[in-house]
This record gives structure tokens, C-alpha cells and sequence, in this order.
């Protein structure tokens, strides 16, 4: 089943979702409240929803009481996936594109459990009105991963696989960095971070008119969302950065032809497995327990 759960099979880029980045954080929150409005009507929950789930994580962590430690070793032991043996988050799952292929191989995969989140509300609802989404296996979450003060809903050190597919392109490339090292925490020893995004030169990047350019590989299409075009070797600085290990660092280059249109792209995208590092400093499995009772 974990072999089925690889990125390699996606060939193609995926723009059914796409909702604006943090590049100003309240200026994000008004385009994303617009896009999904203009996407999924009026009565669409993105401001109520997005407030709601913030609220409520900030009313976990600004409890005084949280503070205290068996507190909140109550209050992890209780948390969604606490019981799973193999753990997952996707982050920035858009409309779940990736959610449903993998629910539906965990659904008979005791042990498994999918956590999604997005920071539009909107794209979670739609995850979890769909019919295969069960709280059993799978816990989606509005979250911007932008902003470090937000707690997960899990503690750190427990995930095994980490999906960032199309998210973090859309994301300045200023706080590229901070994202990648919140997620590194995330893994636990032997954990994988599984990437793939536009890469350098792809068609899109060098059809882009001028006055669209923000920084340099960074760019505004017209509906206001935001893509950078990345190197393998900035994908490769960056994680090593965080801690991680490159498994597999490659450049897929793809000729796609649309006959009707007559029109020919060359896709360009960078395809990505970084390892965190298993411990080997760990003197004893007691010890090794204390620090990671979750498996
Ligand atoms: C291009 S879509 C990709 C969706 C999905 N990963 C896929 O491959 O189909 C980018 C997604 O990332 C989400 N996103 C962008 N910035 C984010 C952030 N700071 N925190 C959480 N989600 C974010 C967007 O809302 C959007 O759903």
C-alpha cells in the first residue's frame, strides 16, 4: 500500500485549486475569501470558517493551562490518527485531488491515518463532505502554513510522509523556507517529505507577459494567484537547510501537445523524496520511547 501512495505516477500539473498564496497575510485572506467565493458561491463558509478554525486553535494555545505539562501530554495522547502505526498530512490538499486516491487504498490499510489541511476553509469542506472522507482514517484542518504561531492538531516528530504537491510555489518565496522547517519537524526520524512543483523554464514561466513578474521566477497570472518556477538546486538547499536528506532530486521534463489548439508546452517540473534523518544518538529504546511514544 505504501508503495501505492508515491507521487510519480502524477504526470500532470494540477490547477483545478488554485487559490492565492501568503504573500501579505491579510491581503491573502481577502483574495482567498474572494476566489472562493467566486468559485463556490456567496454562501461559500470561507470568512466564518477560516475565523472559526483559527479561534479555536488559538483558544488551545493561549489556555494557561496548557502550560502544564501533564496537561498537555492529555491532551496529545487524545489527538486524531493517536492510535495509527503510519501517519500522513497533505498540505495544501486544494479539492483532493490527492486525498481520495489515498483514501481509498487506507480505507483497507488498518493503521493508516490521513491528516489534509488548506488554509482555505472552503477546500476542507469540500474534502470532508465527500463520501469516502471518514474520521476514522482521515482528519482534514484549515491551516495556513504559513503562520508558525498555529498549532497542528498532533504533535511533532509523528508523521511519516509528508505530501507538498503545487503548495509551495504558491507561497513567497521569502517564507519558503520557514514552511519547510515547520513540516521537517512534523516527520518523525525516517520520515519522507514527497515534492513536486513547477520547475525552471516550464512553457508557463517563459509565456508570462511582462508586468507580471513580482520577483525574480515569481509571478502573478491574471487572477491573482501567485507561481514560482524552481531549480532542483534550490529545492535541494532548502530542505537540506531543514535537516533533510535527498533521496531523489529530478527534473521531469514532458513535451505536451494539445492537437485541437495546436499548441505545444514544455512542461518542466521538479519531482522530490527527502528523508529526516533516523536518530543515532539515542543511548537506549527507553529513552528512545519517551521522546517518540506515538511509533
Ligand atoms: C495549486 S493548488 C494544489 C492542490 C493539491 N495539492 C493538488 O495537487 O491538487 C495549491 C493549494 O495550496 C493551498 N495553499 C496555498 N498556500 C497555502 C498555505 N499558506 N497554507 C495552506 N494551504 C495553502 C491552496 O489553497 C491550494 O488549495
Amino acid at each position: 500500500m505504501r508503495q501505492q501512495l508515491k507521487t510519480e505516477d502524477r504526470s500532470s500539473e494540477h490547477t483545478k485549486i488554485n487559490t492565492t498564496n501568503s504573500f501579505s497575510h491579510k491581503n491573502g485572506m481577502k483574495e482567498r475569501e474572494k476566489y472562493w467565493k467566486k468559485s463556490y458561491g456567496d454562501d461559500s463558509t470561507f470568512a466564518q470558517g477560516y475565523v472559526y478554525n483559527k479561534n479555536q486553535s488559538k483558544s488551545v494555545a493561549d489556555n494557561p493551562q496548557n502550560q502544564n505539562c501533564e496537561e498537555e501530554v492529555g491532551r496529545l495522547e487524545s489527538f486524531p490518527g493517536s492510535d495509527a502505526t503510519y501517519r500522513i498530512l497533505e498540505v495544501g490538499c486544494g479539492a483532493g485531488n490527492s486525498v481520495f486516491p489515498i483514501l481509498k487504498v487506507i480505507c483497507n490499510t488498518p493503521g493508516t491515518f490521513l491528516y489534509c489541511c488548506d488554509f482555505a476553509s472552503g477546500a476542507v469542506e469540500l474534502v470532508k463532505s465527500h463520501s469516502s472522507y471518514n474520521s476514522a482514517w482521515c482528519s482534514a484542518f484549515v491551516h495556513d502554513v504559513c503562520d508558525d504561531a498555529l498549532p497542528y492538531p498532533f504533535p511533532d516528530e509523528i508523521l511519516d510522509v509528508i505530501l507538498l504537491v503545487f503548495v509551495l510555489s504558491t507561497i513567497h518565496p521569502d517564507r519558503m523556507q520557514g514552511v519547510i522547517n515547520r513540516l521537517a519537524k512534523l516527520l518523525k526520524p525516517g520520515g519522507m517529505l514527497l515534492f513536486r512543483d513547477y520547475g525552471r523554464y516550464d512553457t508557463a514561466q517563459l509565456r508570462f507577459k511582462k508586468g507580471h513578474c513580482l520577483s525574480e521566477n515569481f509571478y502573478v497570472r491574471g487572477d491573482g494567484t501567485r507561481v514560482y518556477f524552481f531549480t532542483k538546486d534550490e529545492i535541494r538547499n532548502m530542505f537540506n537547510l531543514a535537516g533533510l536528506t535527498e533521496v531523489q532530486n529530478l527534473v521531469d521534463r514532458r513535451l505536451q501537445v494539445n492537437r485541437k489548439k495546436k499548441v505545444k508546452m514544455q512542461r518542466v517540473w521538479v519531482q522530490s523524496k527527502f528523508q529526516k534523518p533516523l536518530l543515532l544518538s539515542v543511548n537506549n529504546s527507553e529513552e528512545a520511547m519517551k521522546k517518540y511514544p506515538y511509533g
